[in-house]
């Protein structure tokens, strides 16, 4: 390793949240149908997987159907959850061969019982691998995250498991989703937009925000380094001066 490589390592993010966006202007800019953009995005994950294992990132969640999206048109949902379901046959041998843990956060109650079959069997398929933990996000809504924990808080209040000053942050942290991985130190969005669309609210309190406009079919190793480079030049402060950070490191 180069200098400069060792370096990076060291600021190598634990956890990576990605939203994974702008394939329908990817497919629209060669005059094909959106779906044409989402399968070059699964292509595109399939690689960023990859990379990630390769680097000892510890997790990756990515943001694949939010509870907004069913607001599309009926043909481009319908076509989505197909596409998940062929995906998820086809990709999840080689994620265990890898020793990936493959999980689905979101409410999945809603999705077609075959789609809940699948995503269970690759669950319970890859449970024990203790390699790069990925999350998939479909049907996942900060705020649903977030009432949800309200409600099992609330249920545990009622029936005397807990009382209401066991409330603090360290208890909400392991109710939400992705309570057994690091907080994501990166977050990504590709596609240009500037906004979080209702990811990670509760997670991503801390977590470094790197937008790029690069559509996510073209999301390749060269831009997945570039973020990553960025990231590493960040000075992560959590509320403290400079100056106290430097004198904690020379101590
Ligand atoms: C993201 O790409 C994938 C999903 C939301 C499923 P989009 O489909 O949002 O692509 P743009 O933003 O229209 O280009
Ligand atoms: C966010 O992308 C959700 C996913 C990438 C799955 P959208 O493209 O749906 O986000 P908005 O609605 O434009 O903010
Ligand atoms: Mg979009």
């Amino acid at each position: 390793m180069t200098h400069a490589e060792i370096e990076l390592s060291k600021t190598i993010p634990h956890h990576v949240a990605i939203i994974m966006d702008g394939n329908g202007r990817w497919a629209k800019r060669r005059n094909l149908p959106r779906i044409a953009g989402h399968k070059a995005g699964v292509a595109t994950l399939r690689n960023i997987v990859k990379v990630c294992a390769t680097k000892k990132i510890e997790a990756l969640t990515v943001y694949a159907f939010s509870s907004e999206n069913w607001k599309r048109p009926g043909s481009e949902v319908s076509r989505l959850l197909e596409l998940f379901m062929t995906s998820l046959k086809k990709e999840v041998d080689a994620l265990h061969k890898n020793n990936i843990r493959l999980r689905f956060i979101g409410d999945l109650k809603v999705f077609p019982a075959n789609l809940q079959t699948q995503i269970a069997k690759a669950t319970k398929k890859t449970e024990r691998n203790t390699g790069l933990q990925f999350t998939v996000a479909i049907n996942y809504g900060g705020r649903w995250d977030i009432t949800s924990a309200f409600k099992r808080l609330a249920v545990e209040i009622e029936t005397g498991k807990i009382t209401v000053d066991e409330i603090n942050e360290a208890l909400i942290t392991s109710t939400v989703s992705l309570s057994d991985v690091p907080e994501p130190d990166l977050f990504i969005r590709t596609g240009g937009e500037m906004r979080i669309s209702n990811y990670l609210l509760w997670q991503i309190a801390y977590t470094e925000l790197y937008f790029t406009d690069c559509l996510w079919p073209d999301f390749n190793m060269e831009e997945f380094n570039a973020a990553l480079t960025w990231y590493a030049g960040r000075e992560r402060r959590f509320g403290r001066t400079s100056e106290q950070l430097k004198q904690a490191r020379h101590a």
